[in-house]
């Protein structure tokens, strides 16, 4: 399938690393022109690996001047941004209901990088976009916002409000043909997954642990009818397509890669 994404500018927020990563070689391989932005200074390798025509930014998205300047620093050197796929999220580090385990001071954190971080690209991106009457925009959701998943409560919470967000923009970017969606991942294997697994098994005595893959195994064919683990390159492949104009119908929705956990009527 032609997706007609070539010489387009996508801008993936969080492409240092695992899903983020993955979309930024999806777009590449398309023909786009892909900025990599994202706290770690790891986007100068990932913008080796995908070579000419990618930039790498180092931004925190809780510092919205920065997002700023990265953002009219990419309009300039790579052209007018056409998609923006928003796919950081930080976990609060603690597990574990009931979630009076966790302080208050516990959420904050979360908030600003997860649902703030969200808006600030939003409002950091959007104003050509408008002006050429042409984009969409991505955010990460997850199974965790739409069951109240009980091992992290701020990040679930932070992760429904992903959802109405998304809604609230698809509304409001509509009259401009810009769409904005939501991906909500299962159990996708990335580095935030090994942080699960890290925090989920380390109660247990060490010769009672089960190694990363028997950990997800287990927990994959409870939860979900396929039973099967995603790989960040499929959300990569659904993240191209929400892109191009073959899903020119789609907005405002969240799509679930996460194997049937969680099924939508
Ligand atoms: N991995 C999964 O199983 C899974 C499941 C459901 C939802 N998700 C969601 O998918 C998205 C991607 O997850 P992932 O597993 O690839 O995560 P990851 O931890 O592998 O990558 C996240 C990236 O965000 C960057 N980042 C963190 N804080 C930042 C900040 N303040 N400013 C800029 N960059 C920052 C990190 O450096 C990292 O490169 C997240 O929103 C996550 O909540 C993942």
């Amino acid at each position: 399938m032609n997706l007609g994404l070539t010489n387009q500018v996508a801008v993936v927020v969080g492409g240092a690393n695992g899903i983020g990563k993955a979309i930024a070689h999806s777009f590449a391989a398309e023909g786009a022109a892909v900025a990599v932005v994202d706290r770690s200074p790891e986007v100068l390798a990932v913008a080796s690996e995908l070579g000419t025509g990618t930039l790498p930014v180092v931004v925190d998205v809780t510092d919205y001047a920065a997002l700023q300047a990265a953002a009219t620093r990419i309009e300039s050197e790579l052209g007018p941004v056409a998609h923006v796929v928003f796919t950081v999220g930080i976990d609060s580090g603690k597990g574990g209901f009931p979630f009076w385990n966790l302080h208050p001071d516990d959420w904050p954190r979360v908030y600003a990088v997860n649902v703030q971080g969200a808006v600030n690209t939003a409002h950091a991106f959007y104003a050509p976009m408008i002006e050429r009457r042409h984009g969409t925009f991505l955010f990460f959701s997850s199974v965790a916002g739409q069951i109240g998943s009980q091992t992290d409560p701020p990040y679930s919470a932070s992760k429904a409000a992903i959802i109405n967000f998304t809604q609230c923009a698809a509304k409001d970017f509509a009259p401009y043909n810009i769409r904005a969606n939501a991906i909500a991942p299962g159990m996708v294997h990335t580095p935030l997954q090994q942080k699960v697994y890290a925090l989920a098994t380390a109660h247990l005595p060490a010769d009672e642990r089960p190694s990363y893959d028997e950990w997800c195994d287990t927990k994959i064919k409870r939860l979900a009818p396929l039973g099967r683990m995603v790989d960040p390159e499929e959300i990569g492949s659904l993240t191209v397509f929400l892109a191009s104009e073959h899903a020119r119908n789609i907005t405002g929705q969240v799509l679930n890669v996460d194997g049937g956990w969680v099924m939508h009527w």
